[in-house]
């Protein structure tokens, strides 16, 4: 099947450039059939439904996730979005004034605003340790990280893969050190899940979120958090429901808490099955390895036409089929929108304070042409000189 004919498998507007998978995914019609089936079931028989064959539908679900992230079944739930996962554990946190959660200054903003908020209300301290950008290798990352750590450090808390900058950040060497050193770690994993290789069990992160629906494909709201065996009687729900108190409790206190928030859609949870086979029949993984290398190939050639530099190696270490190719621009939001109106090219502008990137996403359903016209389109408003230097 050729590239042109994989975008077919989605429901993408054909007329855009789509170079935006990043934000929130895309989901194959396949998959997206799936989802909308379990709609209909639920709505057709909605007690047996919530009470039987979507439970045992869920279950199927964890199953296929902990053969493809490496971890136990009864170590997970599913959520609808990082946020969700990470709030459950940030205000479970037991902190005190004074404690501080090291950090860094690449982190996805709702996030930093969670962190605030449970700061404004502990007395606790956010370190948003700052990364010089370029980052030229892992051990340069982790000498500016680690220079943060102070003998009030309790907590660590770190992307997997960074938001604005899309940088793989090596977070295995930082559970490592973290673990050693008794720190709670949180890793977010918002672009992991299909996107680079995810073993959880190997990990061993205290507390790890993924989204399901952004690299994976999953229909939206489909994310979760995986919590380490000793970790889990010590979170709170964050919504209290039947699970609390449990009249009819599982083998787990810690599924009861979470698993049931009160009423809701989980067709998106029920599509993990569908999915494995989707992935397995289009080989979508082998078909990503070349997105990549093609993407690879192409960030110099951006840096070189937009006068700047990477803000990393341009290895598979550091970047993934994401990557953040720094921009000098007067007009940030205006760039966005001629780029979208004008050119039909969805693509974000995102920022480090007041360092702005082009974040391009390259799909494997992504053809390199549509990276060659947006070097095009670049180089015609380079030379307009009103939204580019
Ligand atoms: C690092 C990171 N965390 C979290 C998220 C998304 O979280 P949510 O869907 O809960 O807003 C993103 C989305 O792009 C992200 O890049």
């Amino acid at each position: 099947m050729s590239t042109a004919e994989l975008k077919d498998l989605f429901q993408l507007n054909p007329k855009i450039t789509f170079l935006n998978h990043g934000s929130f995914g895309a989901c194959p019609l396949p998959v997206f059939q799936d989802y909308q089936q379990w709609q209909v079931k639920l709505e057709q028989d909605p007690i047996q439904f919530i009470t039987k064959t979507g439970v045992e539908a869920y279950r199927r679900s964890k199953e296929v996730f902990a053969e493809k992230f490496h971890c136990s079944v009864d170590d997970f739930f599913l959520t609808p979005n990082p946020s969700t996962a990470f709030n459950t554990v940030i205000k479970s946190l037991e902190l005190e004034a004074g404690d501080e959660i090291l950090s860094t200054d690449l982190e996805y903003g709702a996030m930093d605003k969670t962190w605030d908020f449970r700061c404004m209300q502990t007395g606790a301290k956010y370190i948003r340790q700052h990364i010089p950008l370029p980052i030229s290798s892992k051990e340069d990352f982790l000498a500016h990280f680690w220079s943060g750590l102070t003998n009030r450090t309790k907590v660590i808390f770190i992307s997997h893969i960074t938001s604005a900058t899309a940088l793989i950040l090596p977070v295995k060497e930082i559970c490592e050190k973290a673990n050693k050193l008794g720190l709670i770690t949180l890793i977010d994993g918002a672009h992991v899940p299909g996107h680079i290789p995810l073993n959880l069990d190997l990990l061993n992160a205290d507390y790890y979120t993924g989204a399901l629906h952004k690299w994976y494909l999953a229909p939206k709201g489909c994310s979760f958090l995986h919590v380490k065996k000793q970790k889990q009687d010590l979170l709170d729900p964050l919504i209290v429901s039947w699970g609390y108190a449990s009249e009819f409790p599982s083998h787990s206190q810690f599924l009861d808490y979470h698993e049931y928030t009160g009423t809701r859609d989980s067709s998106a949870f029920l599509c993990l099955p569908s999915l494995a086979d989707f992935w397995e029949k289009q080989q979508w993984k082998q078909k990503t390895q070349k997105a990549k290398e093609i993407l690879h190939r192409w960030y110099p050639l951006f840096c070189k036409l937009l006068e700047t530099k990477p803000i990393c190696p341009v290895n598979t270490d550091f970047l993934g089929q994401i990557c953040s190719i720094p921009i000098s621009t007067p007009l940030p939001f205006e760039l966005k929108e001629v780029l979208y109106n004008q050119y039909n090219i969805e693509i974000p502008i995102t920022n480090r304070a007041k360092d702005f990137f082009i974040r391009i996403s390259f799909q494997a359903y992504n053809q390199e042409d549509e990276l060659a016209y947006l070097y095009e389109s670049l180089a015609a408003l380079k030379s307009e000189g009103k939204y580019l230097n």
